[in-house]
């Protein structure tokens, strides 16, 4: 019965759905506050003009940025419909003057005409059970010389979670990381770690 519900969870982490996935989605904001805080200072907007979030959820990220850089202009990729519908309510203001522009649909059908000078997932990477297809689909979309972004907690911290134990969630390797991210064609490929109230958290930076 544990494990059903355990399950039953995971997969409203990996895509929100129905009145139970608005809940789930309210609690991971409210517990990921801290990691939102540490990424926005571990992202190099500066001086990106285009940047691409995968995964944007309730859209918390994307808003705080395009409100601390006014010359940036954010696009979001997200297959889940209620976070696409929360997204863009929360959204708004920034929509309407042109700042961030949502799609709802799977990463790996996403098209843009636009390339990327950053891209950047919270919590996305778990969800992927092989990495190649999506480090392939990233780098199709991004700017030579463009930053790739990748938030997860740290593997061997985070693989004794019960959540982390569900099929739903892969759990990879650094190694396996790097391995892959560079036969796609990325480089300097590395993981800025930070321990945020006792949780080891991770960031895996690579360029194109
Ligand atoms: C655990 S939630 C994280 C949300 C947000 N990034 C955060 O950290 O608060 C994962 C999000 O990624 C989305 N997602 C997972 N895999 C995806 C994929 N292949 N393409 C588009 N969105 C995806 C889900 O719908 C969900 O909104």
């Amino acid at each position: 019965m544990k494990n059903i519900y355990i399950n039953y969870i995971a997969s409203q982490l990996k895509k929100p759905t129905g009145f139970i996935g608005h809940i789930v989605s309210n609690k991971m904001q409210k517990m990921n506050e801290p990691i939102y805080d540490w990424m926005i200072s571990v992202l190099n907007i500066e001086r990106a003009k285009n940047v691409l979030e995968i995964g944007y959820g309730t859209g918390i990220m994307m808003n705080r940025i395009v409100s601390n850089y006014k010359n940036v202009k954010v696009y979001g990729i997200d297959f889940s419909k209620i976070m696409f519908d929360k997204a863009k309510f929360y959204n708004d203001k920034y929509i309407k003057q042109g700042r961030i522009h949502l799609d709802f649909g799977d990463l790996l059908s996403y098209n843009s005409s636009i390339k990327f000078d950053v891209v950047f997932g919270l919590n996305v990477i778990y969800f992927w059970n092989k990495l190649t297809p999506y480090f392939e689909k990233i780098f199709s979309l991004m700017n030579t010389g463009g930053v790739l972004y990748l938030y997860m907690r740290d593997t061997n911290d985070f693989k004794n979670h019960q959540m982390a134990k569900t099929v739903i969630f892969n759990m990879h390797d650094k190694k396996d990381i790097r391995t892959k991210m560079e036969s796609c064609g990325f480089n300097q490929v590395n993981f800025i770690e930070m321990n945020l109230n006792g949780m080891k958290c991770c960031c895996i930076k690579a360029i194109k």
